[in-house]
């Protein structure tokens, strides 16, 4: 399915005539290629970028001055309950439902620009509690407080989607070759928590699918340490992997709820 993403006025379509978005972590890497690919899509009528610091988001204000009507920047931190509570009020305000959620915001490493810093676990000797913390923080609690936060937004019986943008690595099935124990752990949680959100959120939003998905590897600072064994033609840029990650959202329906998938569409094992 390595199709190029080419939204038209069909794209979406499940969602309805009007598609209104969150999107986290949207101040670079895939978060703000998700923002720039659903701005491609004519029935998406506004996007809720949410970021740590929209005053450094210098490429998503670029962004929403030229789309000034369709996507709007609000404060967010993950880490920080009341900051997600005011998000979610802020698009409340609006009195429309958020028929999609895309979680992207994520960390895996300690890596300064010039390469400094600690990595990713090799062995147990390199564990931190505090970046153990820090990473389920992040990674797992994060997309959870924002369904906690938004879950009366959702609409009570139409089709919408809450995606959180997770990792192979986080799948428990897969698992091989070990180490990686913060992000492997915090996406595994990740996971569960998309699962049970899946069997929750559809009490009150008959029309939800909770999916994790994989990107595959991204040019982004997240992989930029990791990208020496990538074959060719597998590290895409965040705008091809966003793509294939929204022709993924385009193809859900109800029974996929509670699933993982890659960015080819084919289905992960927890
Ligand atoms: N790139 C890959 O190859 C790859 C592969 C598999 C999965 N993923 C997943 O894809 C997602 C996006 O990663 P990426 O590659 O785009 O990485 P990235 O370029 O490093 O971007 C990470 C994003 O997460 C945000 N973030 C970090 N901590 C946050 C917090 N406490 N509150 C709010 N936002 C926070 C960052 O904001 P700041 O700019 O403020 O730090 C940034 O927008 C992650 O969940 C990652 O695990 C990526």
């Amino acid at each position: 399915m390595e199709r190029e993403w080419a939204p038209d006025s069909g794209s979406l379509h499940r969602f309805g005539d009007e598609i209104s978005a969150v999107v986290t972590g949207a101040n670079r890497g895939l978060g703000l290629a998700f923002c720039r690919q659903l701005l491609r899509v004519p029935r998406v009528s506004r996007i809720h970028a949410a970021c740590r610091n929209p005053e450094a988001a210098k490429d998503l204000a670029a962004l929403s001055a030229s789309e000034l009507s369709r996507l709007r920047i609000l404060p967010m931190d993950v880490t920080k309950e009341p900051s997600i509570a005011q998000m979610a009020a802020r698009v409340g305000e609006e009195g429309r439902p958020v028929n999609l959620v895309i979680n992207v915001a994520g960390l895996l490493h300690r890596y300064s620009a010039d390469g400094d810093g600690p990595g990713p676990e090799r062995r147990l000797a390199d564990i931190d509690p505090q970046w153990l913390e820090e990473s389920f923080r992040v990674n797992a609690s994060g997309p959870l407080l924002v369904a906690k936060h938004l879950q009366p937004l959702l609409p009570r019986r139409a089709h919408a989607v809450f995606a959180s943008i997770s990792a192979r690595v986080g799948s428990i099935g897969d698992n091989r070759l070990g180490g990686w124990y913060a992000y492997r752990g915090s996406k595994a949680a990740q996971n569960m928590f998309t699962r049970s959100l899946g069997i929750e959120l559809r009490r009150r939003a008959a029309g939800i699918v909770c999916v994790g998905l994989h990107p595959g590897t991204t040019d982004t600072g997240l992989s930029r340490p990791f990208q020496k064994g990538v074959p060719p033609g597998k590290l895409f840029t965040p705008d091809r992997a966003a793509g294939y990650l929204l022709t993924v959202i385009d193809g859900l329906d109800s029974d996929d709820n509670g699933s993982f998938f890659a960015w080819d569409g084919a289905e992960i094992p927890w």
